[in-house]
């Protein structure tokens, strides 16, 4: 694992861009895994300016997003599609019809997880995951648990997450109870995991999923494990 800590949010986001940046230069038909959250906003903004300035040529990558909330149409600017859509597709040359979130408004759920792991294996697994990671260690929204799960599936909410993303949301009561989520099969097969963290707050959890014990309690902690991972860490 290679730990990285830097000492402002700036740095952190263009250390990330550059390092997706490398991946698609090095293979322009990548598989990306992205993330949503407010940690890869910066992120998102450094490689649309790479892209504006002719440095990065998007339109053979293929993403595939981590999750999405149960329930919430694409047009609702709370759906992680719609992050997706703002806050990076419609800044880079990247072909929409290329990129995939989980649809969380699917009729069966079950299926919809089925047929997502089954895309990501139909694509040969992901080049680069970028992860955030939550305030109880989830990854996507792998909330704690007594096991690590493995493929796409249907979660419910921790309170301290609902409480976490309220932010975003008119009054708690809004925040779904549930999500769709990436398992943990996909994130540990993608040949690089690219993990950002900034905030005093995310210490202590960064920490403990790092250089703790491995336990689904801690779900990121599994990706110590991984044989390529990446920590960016800014405390500011
Ligand atoms: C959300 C997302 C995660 C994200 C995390 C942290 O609930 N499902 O993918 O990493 O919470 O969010 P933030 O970056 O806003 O702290």
């Amino acid at each position: 694992m290679k730990f990285i800590t830097v000492d402002s949010y700036e740095k952190l986001s263009r250390q990330a861009a550059n390092i997706i940046a490398a991946q698609v230069i090095s293979k322009p038909k990548s598989i990306l895994g992205l993330a949503t959250g407010s940690s890869p906003i910066g992120t998102y903004k450094e490689l649309a300016k790479k892209c504006d300035a002719g440095e990065l040529d998007f339109s053979d990558v293929t993403s595939v997003n981590l999750d999405e909330y149960v329930g919430l149409p694409v047009e609702n600017d709370q759906s992680y599609r719609y992050f997706m859509n703002t806050n990076l597709f419609e800044h880079i040359n990247i072909d929409i019809n290329r990129t995939n979130v989980p649809n969380g408004c699917a009729a069966d759920l079950e299926k919809e997880g089925a047929d997502y792991d089954a895309l990501i294996e139909s694509l040969g697994g992901i080049d680069l995951q970028l992860l955030g990671i939550g305030l109880d260690g989830h990854i996507g929204f792998n909330e704690p648990d007594d096991v690590f799960t493995k493929g796409t599936h249907v979660v419910t909410l921790d309170p301290s997450t609902i409480e976490a993303n309220a932010r975003f949301f008119a009054s708690e009561d809004e925040v779904p109870r549930k999500a769709i989520t990436m398992g943990m099969g996909a994130i540990m097969q993608a040949k690089k995991v690219l993990l950002i963290a900034n905030g005093k707050n995310k210490k202590d959890i960064v920490m403990q999923s790092f250089y703790g014990p491995i336990t689904p309690k801690v779900p990121a902690s599994i990706l110590q494990l991984h044989p390529d991972v990446t920590v960016i860490y800014s405390e500011n």
